[in-house]
């Protein structure tokens, strides 16, 4: 399904049409997809090239380490992740071991999940991101070091039917996509005061 953003001014496709579904298709994503997207992260801007991410990366082809990242998940995300092919956690190194706090760490890691995101929408892959993890059973199954803090899980898979959802995520998966308006929240001169 299809869900580009309506916007103001004409966006790059991938922006537009980029969006969060809950639905997937059973269709495998193939290991060079997979690895595209983690380049796509790779490759993203960091405070002083910091690269201050890492990801834990399950897919559906190793059922028991993909119900391991499924079990990682709130149980509302955990009912809809479990129909994607991959299940990608993201980690932010606030506090690397033996190296200085990064207070950019969290924006960076954000910079790496949009690309990989857009990267996803360019391979016609669907992607949800999410913030709904269980963040200490995170650390304790992976052994994830002090000073990396899980931050969000994405899932990616095909685009899928609405109609394989139940009825309240389907009507969710239909909704229009809304967006506050500039003025709300672009200022120029004083704060508040739109551009
Ligand atoms: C950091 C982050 C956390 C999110 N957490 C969840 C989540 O736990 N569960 C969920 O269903 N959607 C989650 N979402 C999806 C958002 O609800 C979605 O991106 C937002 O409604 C905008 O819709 P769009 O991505 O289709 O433009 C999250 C998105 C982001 C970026």
């Amino acid at each position: 399904m299809k869900k580009d953003a309506i916007t103001d001014l004409p966006l790059n496709d991938l922006i537009a049409s980029r969006w969060s579904p809950r639905a997937f298709g059973p269709e495998p994503v193939t290991p060079t997809q997979v690895r595209t997207l983690m380049e796509a992260a790779r490759w993203a801007a960091s405070a002083f090239n910091g690269q201050p991410w890492a990801f834990i990366v399950a897919t559906k082809d190793d059922p028991e380490g993909f119900a391991t990242a499924l079990s990682c998940l709130v149980e509302f995300n955990q009912s809809w992740v479990s129909s994607a092919s991959v299940i990608i956690l993201t980690f932010s190194a606030r506090h690397p071991a033996g190296g200085r706090a990064n207070a950019y760490a969290d924006h960076d890691l954000g910079l790496a999940a949009s690309q990989l995101v857009l990267q996803a929408t360019a391979l016609g892959l669907a992607s949800h991101q999410m913030a709904g993890i269980v963040a200490d059973r995170i650390k304790e199954v992976y052994g994830v070091p002090e000073g990396f803090a899980p931050m969000t899980a994405i899932a990616i898979g095909h685009p899928g039917d609405p109609d394989t959802l139940p009825e309240q995520l389907a009507e969710r998966e239909r909704a229009p996509r809304e967006r506050k308006p500039q003025s709300e929240f672009v200022f120029s001169g004083a704060w508040g005061k739109a551009l």
